[in-house]
């Protein structure tokens, strides 16, 4: 018989086994000042490329007034419980019918936040006799969503079309046998790579097999597409989508997600999830909020093509300049390097400390062994200074890790 305490405080799991050398400093930074291009960490500001600010509305002043008045005016309690109970509103409404217009789906759920929304729709959608079948690299909420589906799933290679198809087939076979059905789930812009899911692919197999798509949008609402509707919108294939998922925790710079359905699926969704009925509503400033988000992403083209001249203009010039940014199409931009746990520590705390550049870096476990991956995401208030800066300071780190220079040691939280 084990303890339950003395066995976590052992095994402290994947992330926690590093968190005595990366505590404060790698992970569980403190980035401080209004949100932005230029932050303060460890006591100095740093050009910051880690948040998913997309559009810059998280410190836009028509957005921080819409707040304000509305926490003024309600205060974050009201409205008490579960929107089924007693905490619906107009305003809850009004947002969901923009988001509709706005999205091309003819209703929308709100959700409380994207992860829970996530695990909780898949949860309600399907039973033990229907069949999942999901990208390999989907995001951690559709993976957990699947841990409480009790029925079969089949993992597909990561936007792989062959692959797919091949579990489709097996699904299919089995979905004869069980008399269920298939869901098959992507996400519309993978947040690590930057990569877009296939959906007009994945949606012209639905000549071929008999299935309903979900797609996660996370990074791709707001951002993607010619209004930025999403990755439906630049792929042209958003009615092939059935359920369409995005979070407010990017783009929209709030709290809340919501999906687009059709009348009867967003019904069946507002009667059966979960973590809906058994949950607290938003509270009016982050409702209020939001539709003045979505009012800006509407009525604003120009915060768009600000981040996208910033996109360019960073991933244009790291190609140029001969780094490997993998196959992002998507502003999310990975820049991907070679090297030990001990030299990547070492980068990004030079980069930090020297180039006083904020960016994530993503190293084994999350990816294989002997890469490391240092994240930006641009935004709509970054400049092209900032971008020319970023830049040289990256040209002068490979400079260095191609020559040895980062040590063999690994700089750990503890020392600073
Ligand atoms: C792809 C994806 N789905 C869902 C979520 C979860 O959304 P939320 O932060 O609203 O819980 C995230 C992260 O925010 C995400 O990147």
């Amino acid at each position: 018989m084990n303890d339950i305490f003395e066995k976590v405080v052992k095994r402290m799991g994947p992330l926690g086994q590093y968190a005595d050398d990366a505590h404060g400093y790698y992970t569980f930074p403190k980035l401080t000042g209004p949100i932005g291009p230029r932050m303060v960490f460890n006591g100095k500001p740093r050009l910051n490329w880690s948040l998913n600010n997309y559009l810059g509305l998280a410190n836009h002043p028509e957005v921080i007034k819409a707040d304000a008045d509305a926490a003024a005016q309600f205060g974050m309690a009201y409205p008490m419980g579960a929107r089924m109970m007693s905490g619906n509103s107009d305003y809850h409404e009004q947002l969901e019918n923009d988001l509709a217009s706005f999205i091309g789906k003819p209703e929308v759920i709100l959700l409380n936040y994207g992860y829970q929304g996530v695990v909780s729709a898949i949860d309600c959608l399907v039973d033990r006799h229907d069949i999942i079948v999901y990208d390999a690299e989907s995001h951690a909420c559709i993976l957990d969503g699947m841990r409480l589906h009790i029925g079969k799933r089949f993992m597909y290679q990561h936007n792989n079309m062959e692959s797919l198809e091949k579990q489709l087939g097996h699904a299919t076979k089995l979905a004869e046998k069980t008399g269920g059905g298939i869901l098959v789930i992507t996400e519309g812009v993978f947040g690590m790579s930057g990569s877009q899911g296939k959906l007009k692919e994945i949606i012209e197999l639905k000549k071929k097999f008999n299935f309903r798509f979900f797609v996660d949008d996370a990074h791709g609402f707001g951002t993607m597409g010619k209004t930025g509707a999403g990755t439906g919108e630049e792929q042209n294939c958003m009615d092939g989508i059935d359920l369409y998922f995005s979070t407010f925790a990017k783009s929209m710079a709030g709290i809340g997600a919501f999906i687009g359905s059709k009348p009867e699926i967003i019904k069946f969704l507002r009667y059966n999830m979960r973590s809906q009925i058994y949950a607290k509503s938003l509270p009016m400033p982050m409702v209020i909020g939001a539709i003045k988000r979505l009012e800006l992403i509407r009525t604003r083209p120009e915060l768009k093509e600000n981040l996208w001249k910033v996109v360019n203009a960073l991933q244009n010039g790291l190609r140029e300049a001969g780094f490997n940014i993998g196959l992002t199409t998507t502003p999310v931009t990975p820049v991907v390097l070679s090297g030990s746990p001990a030299e990547a520590s070492q980068i990004a705390y030079d980069m930090r400390e020297t180039y006083n550049i904020f960016c994530s870096i993503v190293m084994y476990p999350v990816v294989p062994k002997g890469v490391i991956i240092l994240r930006l995401i641009p935004t709509a208030v970054h400049s092209l200074e900032d971008v020319a800066e970023t830049i040289a300071a990256f040209k002068e780190v490979r400079h260095k890790l191609d020559n040895g220079l980062y040590g063999t040691e690994v700089v750990s939280a503890r020392s600073m």
